[in-house]
């Protein structure tokens, strides 16, 4: 199997087994607990279906929107994701070299691999994830180092002030960086291509955070670890609203599920909420962000950009969330399965096959432009409960 021969996001991932030693792709492919919300986030877009308009002209679709004060080509952008470079030796720049190309944004984890001076170097619209760490001299350097290096919007992570129970990470013995035990041994040894890549390529580092702490870069941790000592999990309401006002521009706050909540976001001013449970990874059983959209688009539509995140595979996961009121989508493993089976030449293609979803889809809606998507076209199918 080749790149080639991947037409969706389930042969990417088929190709990412294939080349990943088993401890990396689990850490990607991985939820928390049983799993039940990593799969409720994909299979809660079954619950509604298209119902589309005919005659209508419509002979070419724009699939251009406006979020967090950026014109993007594409209304689904690379959401933030840790470790890029565990995955691929191209890592981040793969796909901040793709965002560019396909005219998107890319986010950038405060556990990424390359630093913010490196990627604010690229010319395509940048978000920066921020954790807010115990250390403040920490959370205050990076937001100085993203303004200092043009990132355009901030993003704080609200969801993850503890680990998710990660099974698959203990199973499989995941650690970043990466650690030869018993469990995982033979799975690096059967991979040498990975493993010849890691070892001679650049050295791993967590660039942005590894000058403050050595957890997670020089000394091996499982995420786990890295979070539930590092975080700070006292992190209010208050602390959000002051980020906002020092970071002073397009301001999102990503893990927002519950209605007041999203109505905190607006009244400290933020841009954005990116609705989101974190791809599965943190609270098992909560609700998937397609599930909880109509509440939160009813409660703060118009006044609030809403970004879902979660669960999307194909491009008609995106039109389903622009319908029932997202401004625009963003992902994680969509791109993170083709970054591992080739580097950008898989992004680029993972991107470029859900684009031209989006826009044939869009055509077979009768619709133009994301603009006229509207809830009008969307049914609850029979039986199902929202
Ligand atoms: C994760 C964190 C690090 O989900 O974002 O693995």
């Amino acid at each position: 199997m080749r790149i080639k021969d991947c037409y969706n996001t389930a042969d990417f991932r088929r190709l990412a087994k294939k080349r990943l030693p088993a401890p990396i792709f689990h850490y990607i492919d991985g939820g928390a607990d049983d799993e039940s919300t990593l799969n409720r986030n994909t299979a809660a877009f079954d619950t509604a279906d298209l119902v589309p308009n005919v005659l209508t002209g419509a002979e070419q679709a724009d699939l251009s929107t406006t979020v967090l004060g950026q014109q993007l080509q594409l209304p689904l952008f690379f959401s933030p994701t840790a470790m890029q470079r565990l995955f691929h030796h191209e890592g981040e720049r793969a796909i901040a070299a793709v965002a560019e190309e396909m005219g998107t944004m890319f986010g950038v984890s405060t556990l990424g691999t390359r630093s913010i001076e490196e990627l604010g170097r690229h010319k395509a619209p940048k978000l920066f994830q921020i954790y807010v760490h115990k250390d403040a001299a920490l959370t205050a350097d990076l937001i100085e180092r993203c303004r200092a290096n043009h990132f355009d919007a901030l993003a704080l992570t609200v969801d993850a002030i503890v680990a998710g129970n990660r099974e698959r990470d203990y199973h499989y013995g995941f650690t970043t960086p990466p650690k030869l035990t018993a469990a995982s041994l033979l799975s690096f040894a059967l991979h040498p291509q990975w493993s010849f890549n890691y070892l001679l390529r650049e050295k791993f580092d967590l660039p942005n955070v590894s000058h403050y702490i050595e957890t997670g870069s020089t000394i091996a941790a499982s995420v786990v670890e890295y979070l539930d000592t590092q975080m700070k999990r006292s992190i209010s309401w208050d602390d959000a609203a002051e980020m906002r006002q020092l970071w002073g521009g397009p301001f999102a706050v990503k893990g927002v599920m519950s209605v007041d909540d999203a109505k905190r976001c607006v009244d400290i001013g933020a841009t954005a909420i990116i609705v989101s449970n974190h791809g599965g990874r943190q609270l098992d059983g909560s609700r998937a962000p397609f599930d909880q959209l109509a509440a939160i688009a009813d409660a703060v539509g118009g006044q609030i950009e809403i970004i879902l995140d979660g669960g999307i595979r194909r491009g008609t996961h995106v039109l389903k969330a622009l319908a029932r009121g997202a401004t625009a989508c963003s992902g994680g493993r969509l791109y993170l399965y083709a970054l591992a089976a080739g580097g950008s030449a898989g992004v680029r293609r993972a991107m470029e096959r859900l684009r031209d979803e989006m826009q044939r889809d869009m055509i077979l809606m009768g619709c133009r432009s994301v603009d006229e998507l509207n809830e009008s076209m969307l049914n609850e199918r029979n039986g199902q409960t929202l």
